[in-house]
This record gives C-alpha cells, sequence and structure tokens, in this order.
C-alpha cells in the first residue's frame, strides 16, 4: 500500500513530472535532481507553523492579492527609517498611508561603493549590517503580517558581487566556481558575445566582460563589473540559488522580485535577453514556490518592450510568475505627460486591457531606477515622432530645458554617440513641485499638485498593485546630495533615492502645505478604490473616446458598477461632451450636469455610473 503523502508531499506530486521534465531537459542530471527534492522537503520542514497556516489560506483563496485590497510602497530601508528595526518602529506610518503591501529595497550583504544600491549581493543570508541583522528582519516580516501587511524583497538571481565567496573562490582560482560563472581565458569568446548582445549600462560599464588581470580571465559582467553574471546551465547555481530563495520565503517574505530575470540566461549567437530557458527556470521556480511556500508570490521585473513581458505569466495552465510590472504604461504616462498627447497611452491601454484578466500588473510612476523611454516608435513614427528626436525631447522637457516644462531632473546613462538616455527624478519633481517651490510660484504649485495628483488617480484606476515611491506621499523632490559621495556620484538614480524627509510628514496635519494637499487627495482616492470591487481585476477595463488628443477617457465595469475616469493631460483647461450622467465620486455633485464636463489643466474626474448590472437587465 502507497504511504499516504503530507501536504508536502502531495503539493509536490502535483507538479513533479513536470518539475523533473523540464530539469532534466536542462541539466539531464538525476543526482542534482534529487538533491533538489530531496532539500525542499528539508526547507518545507523548517518553514514555521504561522507561515504553514498563511500558505493554507493563501492557497484556499489564490486570488488574494488581485483585487482592489492592496496598496503598495517601496523603499530603502537606511533613507526611510535607518535599520530593520527603524522600519518596525514606523509600520504606524506605513499604515496611515493605507499601505498593506511593503517592497523594501535590497538590504543583503553587499560591499560598500561596489553595491549597486543593493544589488551586487555578496551574501544571500546575511543583512547589511548597518541595516541589522536576519532575526531582523524575520521579526519586521512577523510584525508586518500582524499589521496586515506583505513584505516584498528582491532576489537579485542574475549574478552575485565579486565579494560573493563564490566569485572569491573562483578568483582563487577554484574551477567549480569558476564553473558557475562565465569565465574566458581569451578574448575569442567574450568577443562574440560582444557581436549580438546589447549593452545595459553603455556609459558607465561598457561592454558586458571584465577583464580580470589577477586571474588572467576574463568574467561576464552584464551590469556594473563587480556583479558576475551567474551560469544557470550549471545545475549547481540552479539548486542553490533555489535555496536561496527559499530562504527569503522561510523569513516570512511574501513577494520575491525576481530582479533582472530576462537576463538569467546565456547562449552565444543571441541577445542572451528573454530565451526560452529563461521561462523554464522560471516556470521550476514557480512549481518549487508551490510546493514549499505556496503562499509566496514571484514578481517579476522584466523591463522590456509589451511583447516580451506577457510571456513571463507563462499559460494559465502553466503559470511563471504572478505580477509583472507594468512598466511601458509607466513610461507612456510620462510620455503623455511631456506630449500632451493621449493618443498613445489609449493604443498602450487597449493592449493591456487586452491580455487575460488573470495577468496581474504592479502600476508605478516611479521607482528606484531610471525611466528608460521604450515605447512604441512604430506607431509613433506613422504619428511624426522618430525615436532618437522624440527621446531627446522627452529629457529635454524633464530636465526642464524647454519653457513650458515644470519639471527638474537628470539624464542616466547619456550616450552622446547614439544620443540615448534615461531620465531620473522624484514624481514631485517631474510635475513641478521643485520648481514651483523654488521661484515661490503659487500658481504653479497649485498646479504641480494637480498634475501629481491626475497621475496618481490614473495609477489607481488600473486593476493590479498601484505602489507608491516611498517619499512620493508627501511630494518629497529630487536630492542632489548624491554628487557629494564619491561612491553615488556617477549614479543620477540616486537623485530620487533621497533619505525620507520626516520633517515633511509633519506637514500632512498642516492644512494648505503641499503635503496636506497631496497626501490627503491621496488618501481620499485610495480609500474610494479601496471601496469599490470595479477597480478590481475583474472588472472590464476600457477606454473611450474623448473627442480631444488632449484627454483620455477610461471605464471599468465590475458587477455592480461602472466606474469613468476622465484625465486632462493637456496644460490647457478643456471641455468634453458629458451625457451619460453618473455622480462624481469626489464631490457627490452629478456629472456633466449641463451636457459637459469641465476640467482645469492636469485636472481629472473620477465618476460613478449607473449600476452596470441594472445596465444589464434593460438591454
Ligand atoms: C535591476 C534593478 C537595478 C539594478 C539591476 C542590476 O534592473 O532594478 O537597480 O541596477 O537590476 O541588478
Amino acid at each position: 500500500m502507497r504511504e499516504k503523502k503530507d501536504i508536502f508531499g502531495q503539493r509536490l506530486e502535483r507538479h513533479y513530472d513536470e518539475l523533473k521534465w523540464l530539469y532534466m531537459e536542462l541539466y539531464d542530471d538525476e543526482a542534482r535532481f534529487a538533491e533538489l527534492c530531496c532539500n525542499l522537503r528539508r526547507i518545507w520542514d523548517a518553514r514555521k507553523a504561522p507561515l504553514k497556516e498563511l500558505d493554507a489560506k493563501r492557497e484556499a483563496d489564490p486570488e488574494w492579492y488581485r483585487g482592489n485590497g492592496l496598496l503598495g510602497m517601496m523603499m530603502y530601508v537606511g533613507q526611510f527609517a535607518g535599520n530593520l528595526k527603524g522600519v518596525a518602529e514606523h509600520l504606524d506610518y506605513v499604515s496611515s498611508c493605507g499601505v498593506n503591501y511593503l517592497h523594501l529595497m535590497p538590504l543583503m550583504e553587499s560591499p560598500a561603493g561596489r553595491s549597486d544600491g543593493g544589488y551586487a549581493v555578496a551574501d544571500f543570508r546575511k543583512v547589511q549590517k548597518e541595516l541589522g541583522t536576519v532575526e531582523d528582519l524575520e521579526d519586521l516580516a512577523g510584525r508586518c503580517h500582524e499589521q496586515g501587511i506583505s513584505l516584498c524583497l528582491d532576489f537579485v538571481m542574475n549574478h552575485t558581487s565579486e565579494d560573493h565567496e563564490w566569485a572569491r573562490r573562483a578568483r582563487a582560482g577554484e574551477r567549480e566556481y569558476q564553473d558557475r560563472y562565465f569565465f574566458y581565458d581569451s578574448w575569442e569568446i567574450p568577443m562574440q558575445f560582444e557581436k549580438t548582445v546589447p549593452q545595459v549600462f553603455p556609459t558607465t560599464a561598457p561592454g558586458n566582460f571584465t577583464w580580470l588581470p589577477d586571474v588572467g580571465k576574463h568574467v561576464m559582467t552584464s551590469f556594473y563589473p563587480y556583479q558576475w553574471d551567474l551560469n544557470y546551465a550549471n545545475p549547481v547555481v540552479f539548486n542553490e540559488m533555489v535555496y536561496n530563495y527559499l530562504f527569503l520565503a522561510n523569513l516570512g517574505i511574501d513577494v520575491i522580485r525576481l530582479d533582472a530575470v530576462p537576463y538569467i540566461w546565456k547562449e552565444l549567437g543571441t541577445t542572451c535577453r528573454n530565451l526560452p530557458q529563461v521561462h523554464t527556470l522560471v516556470r521550476m521556480m514557480r512549481m518549487i514556490g508551490e510546493a514549499v511556500c505556496p503562499g509566496t508570490l514571484l514578481l517579476g521585473e522584466v523591463v522590456m518592450e509589451p511583447v516580451k513581458v506577457a510571456p513571463y505569466f507563462g499559460t494559465v495552465k502553466k503559470p511563471e510568475c504572478h505580477m509583472l510590472y507594468n512598466v511601458t504604461t509607466m513610461a507612456t504616462v510620462w510620455h503623455t505627460v511631456a506630449t500632451q498627447d493621449v493618443r498613445l497611452l489609449k493604443k498602450q491601454l487597449d493592449a493591456v486591457y487586452g491580455l487575460p484578466q488573470e495577468y496581474t500588473f504592479l502600476n508605478y510612476l516611479r521607482c528606484h531606477d531610471d525611466i528608460g523611454w521604450g515605447l512604441d516608435y512604430d506607431t509613433l513614427a506613422e504619428w511624426g515622432m522618430q525615436q532618437i528626436p522624440h527621446k531627446q525631447f522627452l529629457n529635454d522637457f524633464f530636465t526642464g530645458k524647454l519653457e513650458d516644462s515644470p519639471s527638474r531632473g537628470e539624464l542616466y546613462n547619456n550616450d552622446p554617440i547614439t544620443r540615448d538616455a534615461r531620465f531620473c527624478g522624484t514624481t514631485a519633481s517631474m510635475c513641478g513641485v521643485e520648481k514651483a517651490g523654488f521661484c515661490g510660484d503659487e500658481y504653479g504649485m497649485e498646479r504641480a499638485i494637480r498634475l501629481d495628483v491626475m497621475l496618481h488617480a490614473f495609477m489607481l484606476f488600473q486593476a493590479g498593485i498601484p505602489v507608491i515611491y516611498s517619499g512620493d506621499e508627501v511630494g518629497q523632490v529630487n536630492d542632489y546630495s548624491y554628487k557629494d559621495d564619491p561612491e553615488k556620484r556617477m549614479d543620477s538614480r540616486y537623485i530620487h533615492r533621497g533619505a525620507f524627509q520626516w520633517s515633511l510628514v509633519k506637514n500632512i496635519e498642516k492644512p494648505g502645505t503641499v503635503q496636506e494637499r497631496l497626501f490627503t487627495a491621496l488618501r481620499r482616492l485610495e480609500t474610494l478604490r479601496a471601496e469599490h470591487e470595479a477597480f478590481g481585476t475583474g472588472a472590464k477595463a476600457a477606454t473611450c473616446a474623448s473627442g480631444d488628443d488632449g484627454v483620455l477617457i477610461l471605464k471599468r465595469t465590475g458587477e455592480k458598477e461602472t466606474l469613468v475616469g476622465i484625465y486632462n493631460f493637456s496644460r490647457e483647461r478643456k471641455e468634453i461632451a458629458w451625457t451619460e450622467g453618473g455622480t462624481d465620486m469626489l464631490t457627490g455633485e452629478t456629472l456633466g450636469s449641463d451636457g459637459r464636463v469641465w476640467l482645469r489643466p492636469y485636472d481629472f474626474v473620477w465618476g460613478r455610473l449607473v449600476s452596470a448590472s441594472a445596465e444589464d437587465r434593460t438591454e
């Protein structure tokens, strides 16, 4: 008689055949597969009871993260509250922002001065000393759970720091560890790679390889020279990295952000991006997660054009990531601010809204990285906007070079040859808060706040998880002090990674301050979002014709109601014909009582139309 399997055994069994099939296809190594399975059980055994309970709860409600109930925030532990204990002490502030999904930027051990903001990990099991200990992290996760907050952490899986033990041993000449990276004796193979592999940091770290004079070898470094790419063709790397991922899950991390995931498989003659094997690896991680820690989600960081992004969801039967960033929508929003032309955004949203509703996106306006202008240039070309001059226009606009621009910020990886550059700055600075504050321009400030709120309203209107970049809720502007720090000076992304200004939080209570106006407006919108089921993933979203290229109209139809969002992206007052009635969700007034809706520059309206079911019945 077959022994009755425990819950882990049952979960693993569900995926066993597929997992083994994929593993063998990639590695053809029975022994390593057996070792993996053995360790998965060991890790599951060690998983603490409260997490196992959470697993069961979430497994019973697999849609738990897909409604309108989550509001995210991302932050640097050190910049927000000094260290992990500090974050634990400030969880009340996090909750007062309505936030119940907290993404902490990389905090594992990473060498100062060669850390890429924590994305060069020297030890996947140790927290950076200044931020605390693994115990502090586990304790914070527990406290977050008590307050109903899910915690997200990066899993930097494409590379390690050159200070990681594997890298040090590889450098010391141990062949076994060199095989965990891409080491080459001569320039021959690296040169072949360089023919087809684009560069991530063309100006700060040209090339995809670094020469190690002490070893007399080249090592692959797609990002900074101190970040050595891991070789996932080696099953030891996969197994060990899986254990590192599960280590985070067992600390109580709810969402694992797979950093730079499209890059994890390398093959000569290709771009080394989004290769089929990447999907095999992610699919295996998903199945492993479902066996060991089904309460944990995978969030893929896929900063690619839309056709490359969606495949990371996998298929309904064989899912990969639970969530992905809505990166093109984010970039297109800023394009729309600069051009005052909503056509591309409308087209982009039509594409997003056409995707299966199972797909869950993370929506954001700003994050810790630069904004790369990854737009639909084929469409823009049809409308007379060519890629290079258009990028130049966007960068000129957002750096504030153009006369009618309220924005402030800096370029990132400005390539003088291709004239390609990305952009850095906080939401508030990009919206004009910095400039208006500096000039004491009350009218400018009013307009800047209106734009800032409107963009958040747009973001909150989308299904998925809206994520606020810490500081945005109080209109924090650019921080130029990174220029005085020799370790940060070369990386303008630090302009929007400044220390959180607690002095601004005090102003939330003072009526009329920028912070009070912004914070109150956002809280109001976030509360409405949480109250109306039509903001959830289940609702049907659509764009509508507005008759004006400066104005975007969106609708969301849920079971009980239809919501409408009207956004004026132009710097002019607009009048939109409106005969559908409905109620303004913010003022309670009837929408378009005189047959039109008026919008000030950068203004928006959220309205509630007749109940969808009532509408259905009359059809
Ligand atoms: C991701 C991170 C970025 C980092 C890179 C390399 O893209 O968001 O900040 O530089 O990975 O790890």
